[in-house]
């Protein structure tokens, strides 16, 4: 191939190029180069969704060997909110993410990408994203899951923001969503105390003058932690057979003190990292929002971070861990406080199952 015909005249804003092999018998390939304006990236509405049912530690008292003091005192929690019967992590999506557009005045057509993280999508195919994209009428939209497990939401919001942020896409919906009532086993007393479904979508845009939207972000992996923390059975290695039902595989495998100690080192690690190399001290912070697996963990990071707890989002007692819902569920419990501003200094971070970890900071800007 060689290029016959480069002709760089502007053409609607696009340059066109026109390619074509030196044999006359070939066809004429043709180009045409969409220019690409880097911009940055900024939150721009949030809306969350738990189901009405509540499943308290009382409840939980008479289905395991278990007691309101213990679960409070170990981890935070008092109550989670669980789904009935039929209902799927899309019904418990779209419903966030049509509260999302509408705060913002949006119709579900003007979305242009719609990126899912889930690790409980509604069945392994299709993804989350085409059921949601269709239940929300998101006729404009492409999108796709990605798995992350608790710090899902942080990854997305990075993938989201990648796309904005090169000048592809101005609309795209960033979702964090899970049933985990639907992979729990309520005969295990340490798994499923802890656990509880919901979800939150962000619909990110690109900044307006003067605006600074996500800043940084630190992410990592180390999947020597996949032993700690799985959902053993249902996948390619061990597909659903009468044997992983009566082994309890399709339940969510957890070694509790395993996944503390990592996540305790790991928030703050990766918290530290971010705001160290962009120069802030956590005393400048306006608001921490962790992801919420357990309350003790949010109060060794905040207080390795030098942050008050004050200035640290906890919605745990409500909630419990709702996977990839907890950090913008945390989001809405700041903006009903009054706790996080346009303009505010925001840093975000998670652990999850993998295992994965994630630290964001960004300025809130609405
Ligand atoms: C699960 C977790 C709350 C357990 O708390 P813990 O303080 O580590 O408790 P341990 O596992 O050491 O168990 C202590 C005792 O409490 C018991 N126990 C466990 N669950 C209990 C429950 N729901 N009620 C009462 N007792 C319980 C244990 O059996 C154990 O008893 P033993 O000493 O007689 O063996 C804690 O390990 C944790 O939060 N881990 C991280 C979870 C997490 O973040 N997961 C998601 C990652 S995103």
């Amino acid at each position: 191939m060689q290029c016959r015909e480069a002709s760089p005249a502007p053409c609607n804003g696009a340059i066109r190029f026109s390619l074509s092999d030196i044999s006359s018998e070939d066809p004429i390939l043709s180009l045409t180069l969409k220019p690409r304006h880097a911009v940055r990236a900024k939150i721009s509405a949030l809306g969350t969704y738990v189901p009405p049912r509540v499943l308290t530690n009382a409840d939980l008292e008479k289905m395991v060997e278990t007691n309101d003091a213990w679960i409070v005192e170990r981890t935070g929690i008092r109550e989670r909110h669980v789904v009935d019967k039929g209902i799927a992590t899309s019904d418990l999506a779209a419903e966030a993410a049509r509260r999302c557009l509408a705060s913002r005045g949006i119709q579900p057509t003007e979305v242009e990408a719609i990126i899912v993280a889930t690790v409980t999508p509604d069945m392994i195919f299709p993804s989350a994203a085409c059921v949601i994209q269709n239940k929300l009428g998101a006729t404009g939209a492409w999108g796709f899951d990605l798995s992350a497990a608790c710090s899902g939401f942080p990854y997305a919001l990075q993938v989201g923001a990648k796309l904005v942020e090169s000048g592809a896409h101005k609309k795209v919906l960033v979702i964090g969503a899970d049933v985990m009532s639907s992979i729990i086993d309520y005969t295990d007393r340490s798994t499923c105390i802890l656990f509880g479904d919901g979800a939150g979508a962000v619909l990110l845009e690109p900044c307006e003058e003067g605006e600074t939207g996500l800043i940084d972000f630190w992410h990592e992996i180390d999947g020597s932690g996949a032993v700690s923390l799985n959902m053993p059975a249902g996948g390619s290695l061990l597909p659903a057979s009468h044997e992983t039902v009566d082994k309890r595989q399709h339940f969510v495998y957890q070694d509790g003190q395993t996944v503390y100690k990592f996540a305790v080192r790991k928030m703050a690690e990766a918290a530290e990292r971010v705001l160290e190399r962009n120069g802030v001290a956590g005393t400048e912070l306006a608001c921490f929002i962790p992801h919420q697996a357990n309350k003790r963990i949010i109060e060794s990071t905040a207080h390795r971070l030098g942050m008050p707890m004050e200035r640290v989002i906890l919605n745990i007692d409500r909630y419990g861990n709702t996977t990839a819902g907890t950090i913008p569920l945390a989001m809405q419990t700041a903006r009903e406080e009054g706790r996080l501003k346009k303009g505010d200094l925001v840093l975000l971070a998670s652990v999850g199952a993998g295992f994965t970890v994630g630290a964001t900071l960004l300025r809130w800007e609405f």
